[in-house]
């Protein structure tokens, strides 16, 4: 199984991509996802406290918004022909940790991080405790004490590059201390990849 990989020498943005991100990044917007929390009943999930090396403090809020049409036909057309969201994504840093959790809307994440959100920032993967590596429960997971998790691992993704990673395997992001900017691509079905992508993956698969 593919936990994660980075695609390298791939496409750069199209300046208008550029400037919808620079836009959202000074103009406040409300987070498209706030409905799909309340229709999981997944209360706890932006307001959790968690508890790390004996502190306890509360998890970041990441807020996410769709970008427009134009963008996301830019999308389609050369990153991934189907997807569950092409959104702009910002994660403020009112703490240093965005806690551990399986995602509710998408299998696969496809991320392009403008901003890591630090210079120490990492995205950690995690097992918890008698529990299987991959979550395949039919909901969302959340574990907020530290103390019940195994690191698999922790990798500083480069910034300005496509990584993808299983969203079903619990992951959260440390030491955030600057607003952390992303887009994200919700992918459900790895085949919908553009060729350049699958290529890299098929050649992983046969190391
Ligand atoms: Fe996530």
């Amino acid at each position: 199984m593919i936990l994660h990989h980075t695609f390298k020498d791939q496409l750069n943005l199209p300046d208008y991509i550029i400037s919808e991100i620079e836009f959202y990044k000074n103009n406040s917007f409300q987070d498209k996802n706030e409905e799909l929390y309340k229709k999981f009943n997944f209360i706890g999930y932006k307001d959790r406290i968690l508890k790390k090396n004996g502190q306890e403090y509360p998890s970041t809020k990441s807020d996410r918004t769709p970008l427009n049409g134009q963008s996301q036909a830019w999308v389609k057309a050369n990153i991934c022909k189907e997807f569950s969201e092409c959104s702009y994504s910002s994660t403020f840093p009112t703490s240093q940790s965005h806690g551990p959790h399986t995602d509710i809307t998408r299998l696969w994440l496809l991320m392009y991080i403008v901003d890591a959100g630090g210079e120490q920032v990492e995205n950690c993967f995690w097992r918890q405790k008698g529990y299987d590596f991959l979550r395949l429960e039919n909901k969302p997971v959340v574990v907020c004490d530290y103390s019940e998790l195994e690191l698999v691992e922790s990798v500083q993704f480069p910034v300005r590059t496509w990584v993808l990673f299983n969203t079903k395997v619990l992951h959260s992001v440390e030491n955030i201390n600057r607003a952390r900017i992303s887009i994200q691509i919700g992918v459900n079905d790895l085949n919908h990849l553009h060729q350049s992508f699958l290529d890299k993956i098929e050649k992983i698969k046969k190391l």
